[in-house]
């Protein structure tokens, strides 16, 4: 009999009783190494090189190196769609370096990279090994297109479940994510590309993220925000990039508290420190350092509190007046060039670099494995897959639900790839299908049935709702050309396709917009191109609706059908009232401006609905995918599905028993209808390859292997930052420079499950949880002390009929005498294993000896708690099959 089952954890071994067949074996603290790593990074650096060099760049050369462009730096000389550059110094022979974002895959503007999955259905895999490939795609890709440094992978920890960029970052729990990064920062650096680990720290919400002055105890920053950020430099992570928010009264890139207390002194990091774009603050902006006054004072202030390499700012090239006449010593500027060199020399940066003159030597740049990297997409996407709920087997879909099937939802039709700002990758759209199109071609011979349900294109407003200014009412709007004041009169906004406005144009167009309803319009202005924008004003001025298709924010990540960026708006609107309308479109300087004004009617947003109903009605089973969108920049205002999603839910489940709800969604939301549907998939952004994933997954092809790195609450009352502004968004402060706000991370460690957990709420879907299509069973269990931790062991046997994935995890609760409250129970260790059925996994897993302390601020350090301990063993934090104590300390 060959062994299937796999070892998943790096903390872990997993044997097949049946095969006998040792898998792989236990790893230390922050992980053991994995596969074998290639030359790169280097474990030492040329300390003799980086003096040499240092000692021969000039003040200027030095000072450009800490100078990243956007910003003041020197501006790329051969632009490769870098997200950032820093000049090199070629009379040395150091080379330039490129930076680019991000966690989710390459961002390139120029050329295509794959766009993984979003990082939180990585998580979601609980899978070392699968982080570790998904790390190689970044590292892979990145040196592919040009790149040096890779801007991820981000661990900033989810703590406000409407946070905009939680699906960027790896869950709610310091352990899941610290093993995870390890993995992932290896696979990065094993390709030569140097991680970054971002953001430190407390980057937990967009709401005035520049401007939130984290409250955080030292116990609770150390034990629940950092441990991510040490794993990644345990693991050798080259860079970190410093965050916006103040953490305790200072921006965090002028905190010397964070980058030098605890980033070099506690955990010994060797690498270089950047900013992150605009966050080394200056006294212009406002920035509370303490009491400079000067530009120059202040840059020195924040290269003397840890920060290297500022972007997006304009501080650093102040300091030189003042290194001149000797008010700041040269050695600051020194020591911050030669963290940026040290770096550069262990990724073998510097191998053809001398002090003595050396032409710059280029590095090999593979090109990219197109189809191996989509596979690693592939498998992560299906991987990360949650099913939250299967009743009656309605899932997989197979026979008869396959003849006759309804698919609604406009996520099932057009591909969400990923979340939104900086992590935002196109992928290679070529080989991006939707989940409606892999299903048709994968389920040959089904019945598919397709329904929007809610139309997120909708179309262009029509021309007897709109009236140019003095004109005649219901004749359209006034198009102005912006360069030469030509006007003429559009009946409808819609230039796309071969009627694109030319390349250069700049364009308005006015009137009114007067509905013949009242009711609830979504108001969307459509673009490609160049940038198109949309005002919608009460006759007060007010605005009722805008939208833009530019800018991080801007637009939907569900492009229309026909490929161009959309941007809705929803506003109440009352029949009669002439309402301002102003829409610009700018065209690009090459590329001509498609672009529509459009609308979804109340009348025709209930109509997709009653169709959708319709459809599902005459179907066996109806599959319904609903979204939200994730995106730097802004949170979401509330945790639940976003527009007419729940009761376009609520009207399929009410036509169809059989009703499986599919989520495209980047974090926690809010299911009022989970009683009333057979089934629920969370597939996260899922990626290029999310089309044919999701299609695996709900046809059997793929067991939904993944486990949730997040809890999901029943209410929006029941989460750690609810009903209190002070927690969450934060408060403006009396006496704090204009625009600040104080948030209080009061909640202490009780973060994400720890809080429900201790609060005895009852969340919706626990962390941890995800089914199988196969059933488990758990026993054996036994725990003993090992090396200060535990070692844990007990069997996993698949007692149901097809071969499936489980993710089992060990708890540990709160040894009994500890000398300060601990989480009742805390994640110690987790693996995946694979099994056929009737086969049986005996699990040993190491729990690390942090789990059983705590941080303690007197003694600065990890302390040991004594007593008894809890230890318990089940398939997510809610399902525990297997307890037994032991005593800790
Ligand atoms: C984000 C960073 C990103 C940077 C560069 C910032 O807005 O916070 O995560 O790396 O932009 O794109």
């Amino acid at each position: 009999m060959t062994g299937i089952g796999r070892l998943r954890s790096l903390r872990g071994r997993v044997l097949l009783a049946a095969a006998t067949v040792l898998l792989a074996v236990s790893g230390g603290a922050a992980g053991a190494t994995g596969a074998a790593l290639p030359p790169l990074p280097r474990a030492s650096i040329d300390v003799a090189r980086v003096n040499a060099l240092v000692h021969a760049m000039t003040l200027d050369e030095e000072i450009a190196m800490l100078t990243g462009s956007p910003g003041a730096g020197v501006p790329d000389p051969t632009p490769n769609g870098a997200t950032g550059f820093v000049p090199g110094v070629p009379r040395l022979g150091i080379p330039a370096i490129r930076f680019t974002d991000g966690p989710a895959g390459v961002r390139n503007p120029l050329t295509p990279t794959t766009a993984l999955p979003a990082p939180v259905s990585m998580a979601a895999s609980f899978s070392t090994e699968l982080a570790r490939r998904y790390g190689v795609v970044l590292g892979r890709d990145a040196r592919a297109v040009g790149q040096d440094v890779l801007f991820g992978p981000m661990v900033n920890l989810v703590r406000v479940p409407q946070a905009g960029r939680n699906f960027e970052t790896l869950g709610e729990d310091p352990l899941l994510q610290s093993d995870l990064v390890t993995a992932e920062t290896r696979g990065v650096q094993s390709q030569g590309v140097i991680a970054t680990i971002k953001h430190l720290a407390e980057n937990n919400q967009e709401t005035n993220r520049m401007n939130v002055d984290v409250e955080v105890d030292d116990r609770t920053l150390h034990e629940m925000e950092l441990p991510a950020f040490q794993a990644a430099i345990d693991a050798g992570a080259g860079a970190v990039m410093c965050a916006y928010p103040l953490v305790n009264g200072l921006h965090a890139c002028s905190n010397g508290a964070l980058l030098t207390d605890i980033l070099r002194e506690q955990w010994g990091f060797t690498g270089w420190v950047l900013s992150d774009y605009g966050a080394a603050r200056n006294v212009a902006s406002g920035d509370v350092t303490s009491g400079q006054t000067t530009p120059g004072q202040a840059a020195a202030f924040q290269l003397q509190a840890g920060l290297d390499e500022e972007f997006a700012s304009n501080n650093f090239a102040t300091v030189r007046a003042d290194v001149v006449n000797r008010l700041i010593p040269r050695s600051i500027v020194d020591g911050a060039v030669r963290h940026i060199l040290s770096t550069m020399d262990r990724f073998g940066l510097l191998d053809g670099a001398s002090p003595s003159g050396a032409p710059v030597v280029s590095r090999p740049r593979p090109p990219i494995d197109v189809d191996a990297d989509a596979g690693v997409a592939r498998t992560v996407a299906e991987a990360g897959a949650v099913l939250l709920k299967d009743e009656g087997g309605v899932l997989p879909l197979s026979g008869a639900s396959l003849r006759s099937l309804a698919v609604i939802g406009p996520t099932s039709r057009q591909l969400l790839v990923g979340g939104g700002g900086s992590a935002r990758v196109a992928g290679f759209t070529a080989r991006e299908i939707s989940p409606l199109a892999a299903l048709r071609s994968e389920a040959s011979g089904a019945g598919i049935d397709f329904a929007v349900g809610d139309d997120l294109d909708g179309v262009p407003v029509t021309r007897g709702a709109l009236t140019p200014p003095g004109g005649a009412a219901g004749a359209g709007l006034l198009r102005t050309d912006v360069a030469t004041g030509a006007t003429t009169v559009d009946p409808q906004v819609d230039f796309t396709g071969s009627a694109a406005l030319p390349a250069g144009s700049r364009t308005t167009w006015t009137g009114t917009l007067t509905v013949p309803t009242s009711g609830a319009y979504d108001l969307k202005v459509q673009g490609a191109g160049g940038a198109a924008s949309l005002t919608v004003r009460a006759p007060d001025g007010t605005v009722v609706a805008s939208g833009s298709t530019g800018g991080f924010a801007g637009g939907s990540l569900i492009p229309t059908i026909d490929g161009l960026t959309n941007s809705n708006s929803s506003a109440q609107l009352t029949a009669g009232v002439a309402y301002g309308v102003v829409i610009t479109g700018n065209a690009g300087a090459l590329t001509p401006l498609q672009i529509r004004f459009a609308w979804v009617t109340p009348e025709v947003r209930q109509a997709n609905i009653d169709q959708a109903a319709a459809a599902a009605r005459r179907a066996r089973t109806a599959v319904v995918f609903a979204y939200d969108e994730g995106t730097e920049g802004r949170d979401r205002a509330s945790l639940s599905l976003p527009g007419s999603q729940d009761a376009l839910i609520e009207a399929v489940a009410a036509a169809n028993p059989h009703t499986v709800v599919v989520l495209d969604t980047g974090d926690p939301v809010l299911m009022p209808w989970v009683d009333r549907v057979a089934a629920v998939l969370e597939m996260w952004y899922p990626g290029q390859e999310g089309g044919a994933a999701t299609a695996d997954v709900l046809l059997g092809r793929a067991d939904p292997g993944g486990r949730l790195p997040v809890t999901f609450p029943a209410s929006e009352a029941d989460t750690q930052v609810a009903g209190s502004a002070e927690r969450y968004p934060g408060v403006p402060l009396a006496g704090a420079p204009a625009g600040q706000t104080v948030e209080q991370y009061s909640e202490g460690i009780l973060v994400g499950y720890r809080w429900y957990d201790h609060q005895g709420i009852t969340p919706l879907f626990p962390f941890g949880a995800g089914l199988s299509y196969t059933r488990f069973s758990y026993s054996s269990l036994r725990a003993r002390t090992e090396d200060g931790g535990l070692e844990v062991s007990f069997r996993v046997r698949n007692s149901g009929w097809r071969t499936g994935s489980e993710v089992p995890q060990v708890y540990v609760g709160a040894p009994s005498s500890a000398p300060v409250p601990m989480a009742d129970r805390a994640l110690g260790g987790f693996a995946r294993v694979t099994l056929r059925p009737g086969e049986t996994a005996e699990v040993t897993l190491h729990v690390d000896s942090r789990v059983l302390s705590y941080w303690s601020v007197d003694r600065q350090a990890w302390v040991i708690a004594s007593g008894t301990s809890v230890v318990q063993v089940g398939a997510s934090s809610r399902d525990l099959r297997l307890s037994t104590t032991v005593a800790v300390g």
